[in-house]
């Protein structure tokens, strides 16, 4: 009996130790559970992505014909009135029955890579730099004076005019190649009402101090994912996060869910994209070396690839991940955004979303990593080698964005180091939630444990 009472209290006392060391040491990966998608067909999704009317105001077709230059590259192979235009402009009819152009999601979630299109790929290559105020009030003021049938025109463009200058002076980056989209959703939001999403010229939001800088997820990923977005807080029903582009010109809610009914198709559509096939030789037998690393370092985060392949599907907490941090705090800190969304029209009906903030990132699926530099939420680490070795990531560096140019065999955008800020072509890690450091996971492999590793990383 004596024994049996020591044995418990041995017991008991590990395991108290147990939790509360488990406790001190607090943050664990946190599994993100599955939630229903509507299903659709993947061609209807490309075709309604690339000539579908989901936003219905834009620039006439005349006078964006006259100030933009003809494209006859035609990468979409699109016919009729878009077969000149730029795969990332469509062209629709407004409401009152006059043809715009309106910008596409490809303007975000396509990129010229070596002279081919790839769709899906993040367009690491935007300009956030220029202020678009200034081209709005000129299409406005000449829109304006045009009379007769022709009024029509400035009718149809008004939404788009009118969203564009409310949120374009505050969408400006100084560096070349990050993303605002998640600032543009949040101006967007500011200026309508949740319920009606009826537009406001007044902002009903306050606004955060910092505009968050992104890279852009490649499409291909989101198939494994049970969330969307770099933090994980999309959840519920991913069409519906799909179609917030229309908040840029939605007259009401009427619209809204004219746009939603074609957003399980468009999932379909994103889903069934692959990575592009990295082109160049690999040496197999470093890769074969590579992949054992992966499988004891990487796993438990990354999952596995090839038959059978296993995405874990986890948030990473601040705490082990350490990477800048501005992006989710930011929810917590300005959480106006997250409580709009909870109260919107996008958490009704039988298919609703909803947003769910997390103190750290998803660890994404790694497929296709060879061609998606820069690397990190924030797209502040040019080279899958800096990414895996802290030390040398660059503070500064600079890529051309005029003529971009990859690295294949260090798979990364060839760049140069800088001692110092200096132009729009410039990164610069020390501004505010553009850091690079954290993510110390191949900190301790050695040189050529790490060459392997990249070189397995190239065959995903
Ligand atoms: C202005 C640029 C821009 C436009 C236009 C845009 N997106 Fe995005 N998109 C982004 C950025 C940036 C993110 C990542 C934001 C984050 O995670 O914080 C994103 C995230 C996504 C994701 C999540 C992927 C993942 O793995 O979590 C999907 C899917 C997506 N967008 C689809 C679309 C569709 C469909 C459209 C058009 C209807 C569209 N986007 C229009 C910039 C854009
Ligand atoms: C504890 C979980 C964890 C481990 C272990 C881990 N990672 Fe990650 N990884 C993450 C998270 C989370 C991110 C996203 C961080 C961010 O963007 O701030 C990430 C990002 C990355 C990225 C950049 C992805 C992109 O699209 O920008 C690469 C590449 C990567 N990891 C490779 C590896 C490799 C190789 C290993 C093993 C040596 C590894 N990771 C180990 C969690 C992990």
């Amino acid at each position: 009996m004596k024994k049996i009472i020591i044995l418990l209290s041995i017991a008991l006392v590990c395991f108290a130790f147990v939790t509360i060391t488990d406790r001190y040491i607090g943050a664990k990966p946190e599994f993100i559970p599955a939630s229903k998608q509507r299903t659709g067909d993947a061609a209807k999704g490309f075709a309604y992505l690339t000539t579908g009317d989901y936003l219905k105001s834009g620039i006439p077709y005349s006078l964006f014909m006259r100030v933009t230059p003809k494209d006859t590259n035609n990468f979409l192979q699109r016919t009729g009135v878009n077969k000149n235009l730029s795969y990332d402009f469509t062209a629709v009819k407004a409401p009152n029955g006059e043809l715009v152009v309106a910008p596409n999601c490809l303007q975000c979630h396509a990129q010229l890579f070596d002279g081919k299109l790839v769709v899906g790929l993040g367009n690491s290559l935007s300009d956030f730099t220029m202020n678009r105020e200034t081209p709005a009030l000129i299409a406005e003021t000449f829109l304006k004076n045009l009379t007769g049938e022709n009024a029509k025109k400035y009718e149809a463009a008004k939404s788009f005019i009118t969203a564009l200058k409310a949120v374009a002076p505050k969408l400006i980056t100084s560096t070349k190649g990050v993303n605002l989209a998640d600032g543009l959703a949040y101006l967007l939001v500011s200026h309508r009402d949740p319920q009606t999403l009826k537009w406001s010229d007044q902002n009903l939001l306050s606004l955060p101090d910092d505009i968050i800088p992104t890279d852009v997820p490649a499409w291909w990923l989101l198939r494994k994912k049970n969330a969307m977005f770099y933090n994980g807080f999309g959840r519920g029903d991913f069409g519906r996060f799909l179609m917030a582009s229309n908040l840029l010109t939605v007259s009401d809610t009427i619209e809204a869910k004219s746009v939603d009914r074609y957003f399980n198709d468009v999932l379909a559509y994103i889903n069934s994209l692959q990575p592009p096939k990295y082109p160049k030789r690999i040496d197999s037998a470093k890769a074969v070396e590579g992949k054992t690393i992966f499988m004891a370092t990487c796993k438990k985060c990354h999952g596995t690839y090839g038959e059978d392949a296993e995405y874990p599907n986890l948030l990473i907490p601040a705490e082990i991940i350490k990477t800048d941090s501005l992006l989710y705090t930011a929810n917590y800190s300005n959480p106006q955004f997250i409580d709009w969304f909870n109260k919107s029209w996008f958490t009704t009906g039988d298919h609703p979303a909803k947003l769910v903030p997390f103190r750290g990132y998803i660890a994404p699926p790694l497929d296709g990593i060879w061609v998606t530099a820069p690397y990190m939420h924030n797209g502040s680490v040019p080279s899958l080698e800096a990414m895996l070795n802290s030390k040398i990531r660059p503070v500064y560096w600079r890529r051309s964005f005029s003529k971009p140019s990859y690295n294949y065999d260090n798979p990364g955008w060839n760049y140069e180091m800088k001692i110092e800020p200096g132009n729009s072509e410039v990164y610069n890690t020390k501004l505010k939630g553009y850091g690079n450091y954290g993510h110390y996971f191949g900190d301790q492999l050695s040189d050529a444990d790490r060459k392997a590793v990249i070189e397995y990383l190239k065959t995903l």
